[in-house]
């Protein structure tokens, strides 16, 4: 099937599993444990119904808006996401390409194989980066004058992943970082010669950001869950985020969040925005969806600083419901993971187009022509004979 054909999240999820290699696919693809709270984030949105108006005078629509002090057109980002490269040689570098050209914000991950300086000098497009707090404090601190020097617009701190999640797909798998012929892996591998081609023969992988602080490089990786459990430091406190936000002294977002007690700290330490996400369901499985618990967060500090959605959304419809709630913006993770492995540069192109669409169509059904018009009476929750 080529991209073209790709309608949505879903197509380009069964055309990554085509192409890629099974350790790599369900890297992206899986989650935690049970993977009950994977499925809970989409379905949150999905019990959730709008109610429409007619005939408003939608000359003009613009569904633009303002996150992290950068106007995006639409109100959606790409979340940060590592080892990029492993799934395309495009990597990186394609994802940041598309989102400029669509006129929304790229998020850079710890873990990229591309640089912060490559990225930085890529393209002009607004970028934030995706700090994760390793115990060589040193590095974190690196970052953000890096960060500075690169010119990006934004940093997050994500506060989910002080260990990491049980993704027994991985084990499964035999998921190795470089991907390693193993018993396991082998048969994957020759399963998949185009995407084990592209691999040999594109620029060998390396964890951009961090390789200059480890001892022996990158090489002595061996999975990325053996990186976050020996690297990250559990220990980390809101004293240590407060830091960083005032030695970066911009636009930052705790990404993470999930309680209104939290959302009300990241607002005490500074921040500008939370990012009320669960990481994709990849970290505590069981943990609530994120849309679930937005309108308590949007009440608590809506007023005082920008909420942001990210985890389980699929279609234009769920970040309007997002919008409708209160959310500022969304972000997407594996929807352009997914479209990436497919088709690369131009799959991830093919996806941002797929979701404007289902955005404009979406409002203009809705009777809205720009954010501000979604509300929450708007949306219908729990029994649908209740009076709203
Ligand atoms: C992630 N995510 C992530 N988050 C982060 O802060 N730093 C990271 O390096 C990564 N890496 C990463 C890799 C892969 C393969 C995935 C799928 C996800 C989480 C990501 O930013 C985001 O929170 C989730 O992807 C959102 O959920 P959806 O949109 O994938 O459902
Ligand atoms: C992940 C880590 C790297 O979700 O954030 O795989």
């Amino acid at each position: 099937m080529p991209i073209s054909k790709c309608n949505n999240t879903e197509d380009f999820r069964r055309l990554a599993k085509r192409r890629l290699p099974a350790p790599l696919f369900h890297y992206i693809d899986g989650a935690a444990d049970d993977e009950v709270t994977l499925a809970r984030n989409t379905a949150a949105f999905n019990e959730t119904r709008f109610i429409p108006n007619g005939l408003a005078d939608l000359n003009g629509m613009d569904c633009s808006t303002t996150v992290l002090g950068q106007k995006i057109s639409w109100p959606f980002f790409l979340s940060p996401t590592a080892m990029n490269r492993l799934f395309h040689p495009d990597g990186e570098k394609g994802v940041a390409q598309a989102a400029a050209k669509f006129g929304t914000m790229y998020s850079l991950s710890s873990l990229s194989t591309e640089s912060i300086e490559t990225i930085g000098a890529l393209t002009s497009g607004p970028k934030c980066f995706q700090v994760y707090i390793h115990k060589d404090r040193g590095m974190t601190r690196d970052f953000v004058e890096r960060c500075k020097a690169a010119k990006f617009d934004a940093l997050c701190l994500t506060i989910d992943t002080l260990v990491a999640g049980n993704r027994e797909r991985d084990i499964v798998t035999g998921m190795t970082v470089p991907p390693k012929l193993t018993l396991k892996s082998f048969a994957s591998f020759a399963a998949h010669p185009c995407w084990a081609w592209n691999y040999l023969t594109s620029e060998a992988f390396e964890l951009g950001n961090v390789k200059r602080h480890m001892k022996g490089g990158d090489n002595d990786l061996t999975s990325i869950i053996q990186y976050v459990n020996s690297q990250f430091d559990p220990t980390v406190t809101w004293k240590e985020a407060e830091e960083l936000i005032g030695q970066w002294g911009g636009p930052f977002a705790i990404k993470g969040v999930m309680s209104v007690g939290d959302a009300k700290r990241a607002r005490d330490a500074g921040a500008s925005a939370v990012m009320v996400s669960n990481h994709g369901g990849r970290q505590l499985d069981g943990c609530a969806a994120p849309f679930d618990m937005l309108g308590r967060i949007v009440d608590a500090v809506g007023d005082d600083i920008e909420v942001i959605l990210d985890s389980g959304v699929r279609r234009g419809t769920h970040i309007l419901k997002a919008i409708a709630m209160g959310a500022t913006a969304c972000m997407i993770g594996r929807g352009y993971l997914y479209a990436l492995a497919a088709g690369g540069q131009a799959g991830v192109e093919h996806a941002i187009d797929r979701l404007t669409n289902e955005i404009s169509r979406n409002m203009t059904l809705l009777g809205c022509a720009g954010l501000s018009g979604l509300k929450r009476s708007m949306l219908q929750k729990g029994n649908p004979m209740e009076r709203t």
